[in-house]
């Protein structure tokens, strides 16, 4: 009963041979595990041959793993995976991989590693060598480690010195992806831990309250998560979570562009981004079109970071007035009533249905006849196949005998859905889920741009749905 096992095998063998053909004729090659992460050796994933090789070979390896390794190791290993989180937060709060890159990158002795990082050796190799057993550092001589290309991302690219005496903006002016990793190393993580307590709980089982998720269980006062964000003592991570929801974290500055088509606008239009954080979006949207007029609405807080930042990086768009940041609290009526564009990205998964109800709401009751309401967040995949295509169009076409969804190769979504389930007592949405949800508000979907890159990879903002009033 070995046919499994040999068909992926073969699946892995036969991706192979397609990544290696497709850079043999592109002049690119697939990076080195053992050298640091350069932005530039992930060329090789352009090609749409590549990105389904990609996918398949990593799920097939997995599935592979799940049938071949034995089943009391399988579930040992996912039992202790919160050893992997632990570890990693030891690593990247210590800086680790930037003590290693200040010392040449050609790999530093662990008691010099512990001293810049003030930490006892014989803890920290540990760590480090519970890491680099899966692929994180490399152990290149005993005691002495390397970075990787895993690795040297947690590096932030600034001196030492400076990340050390500045905590709170030290991710500034980064792509974001380290500031997300600490966000989620230390309170999501904690949180996490309480899953079961809050899950089962008869007061919290229930619940749709966003104060009532496991990580309000973790921190005990009965605050949500942004709520808890403000408390003082928590500027850290509040810019964190600032920078950390920059697009710069996964996509590509234009990946905006490659659904709705927002270079169509022109001065008459008006996009609103609700909940539009520092504004990371509307920056892509002004950037291809210099017409559109924009208004980038959040809380007081981020609206102040929002527009230092854009005083920095784009100061024409806000002193012709062309964009704008107001405070503006997404469940109380909406004041803008011209909009051409409603923007929801990443809002609707932060919230129980009962409160995205009130979101989507107020925007229907300040909807012209023409507003659309686009709405990005992941949407969910079903494990098996959508025969009946319940889901739309969204593709479950892994190939036989992989799980349709693309198992391993798609967990990007099931992390995120956990994520806002444990964080905000939230969740990302099937498409049915999606479809009855703004249904409900006043909502019908009228198009769904896929996720073109696929599985939310690298390069692409995921999916956007496009609504119209009913
Ligand atoms: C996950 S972030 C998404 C930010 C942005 N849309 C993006 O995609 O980068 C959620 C945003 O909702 C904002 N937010 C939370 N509660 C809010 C409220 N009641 N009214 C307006 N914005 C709120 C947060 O400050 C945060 O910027």
């Amino acid at each position: 009963m070995a046919e499994t096992v040999l068909e992926l095998a073969k699946l892995i063998s036969d991706s192979a041979e397609t990544i290696n053909k497709a850079c043999t004729e592109n002049g690119t090659s697939v990076p080195s595990l053992d050298a640091p992460f350069d932005p530039r050796t992930e060329a090789f994933r352009g090609h749409a041959d590549v990105s389904i090789a990609v996918n398949t070979a990593i799920s097939a390896a997995y599935q592979l793993i799940a049938t071949l390794r034995p089943a009391p190791a399988s579930i040992f290993q996912l039992a202790t995976s919160f050893l992997h989180s632990s570890a990693l937060r030891v690593a990247f709060e210590a800086n680790v991989s930037r003590i290693i890159k200040e010392a040449g990158g050609k790999g530093l002795h662990i008691k010099d590693i512990a001293a810049k990082a003030d930490l006892d050796p014989k803890k920290l190799v540990r760590i480090l060598r519970f890491l680099a057993t899966h692929h994180f550092f490399g152990e290149v001589e005993p005691d002495v480690f390397a970075n990787n290309r895993l690795s040297s991302l947690l590096d932030i690219g600034k001196p030492l010195s400076e990340i050390q005496s500045n905590p709170i903006t030290k991710y500034e002016g980064t792509s974001g992806l380290q500031a997300v990793l600490s966000l989620m190393l230390d309170d999501s993580h904690k949180a996490s831990a309480y899953a079961w307590e809050t899950l089962h709980d008869s007061k919290t089982a229930f619940s749709e309250e966003p104060a009532e998720s496991a990580f309000s269980t973790y921190i005990g006062n009965g605050k949500t998560y942004w709520a808890w964000l403000e408390e003082p003592g928590n500027a850290k991570k509040e810019a964190a979570m600032s920078v950390g929801m920059g697009t710069g974290q996964t996509a590509s500055a234009d990946a905006i562009n490659q659904g709705f088509d927002f270079k169509s606008l022109n001065e008459n239009d008006h996009v609103v981004d609700i909940g539009g954080g520092i504004g990371n979006t509307a920056l892509s949207i002004a950037r291809g079109n210099s017409s559109v007029r924009i208004t980038v609405q959040d809380r007081a807080a981020v609206i102040k970071d929002g527009i230092e930042k854009w005083k920095q990086s784009f100061p024409e768009a806000l002193s012709s007035g062309r964009v704008t940041f107001q405070e503006g609290d997404f469940f109380a009526p909406q004041s803008i009533k011209d909009a051409s564009v409603f923007i929801l990205r990443h809002i609707l998964h932060d919230w129980s249905d009962k409160y995205c109800l009130q979101i989507l709401s107020h925007l229907r009751a300040a909807a012209t006849p023409s507003t659309k309401l686009l709405v990005m967040d992941s949407i969910m995949h079903y494990v098996c196949a959508d025969t009946a295509n319940v889901s739309g169009g969204m593709k479950n076409d892994a190939p036989a005998p992989l799980l349709p969804n693309w198992g391993a190769a798609g967990a990007q979504l099931y992390i995120a859905d956990l994520a806002m389930l444990m964080v905000h007592n939230a969740q990302e949405r099937t498409l049915p889920d999606l479809r009855e949800l703004l249904k409900r508000a006043g909502w019908k979907i009228v198009r769904v741009y896929p996720d073109e890159g696929g599985l939310g990879s690298h390069g692409t903002l995921g999916p956007q749905v496009e609504a119209v009033p009913i």
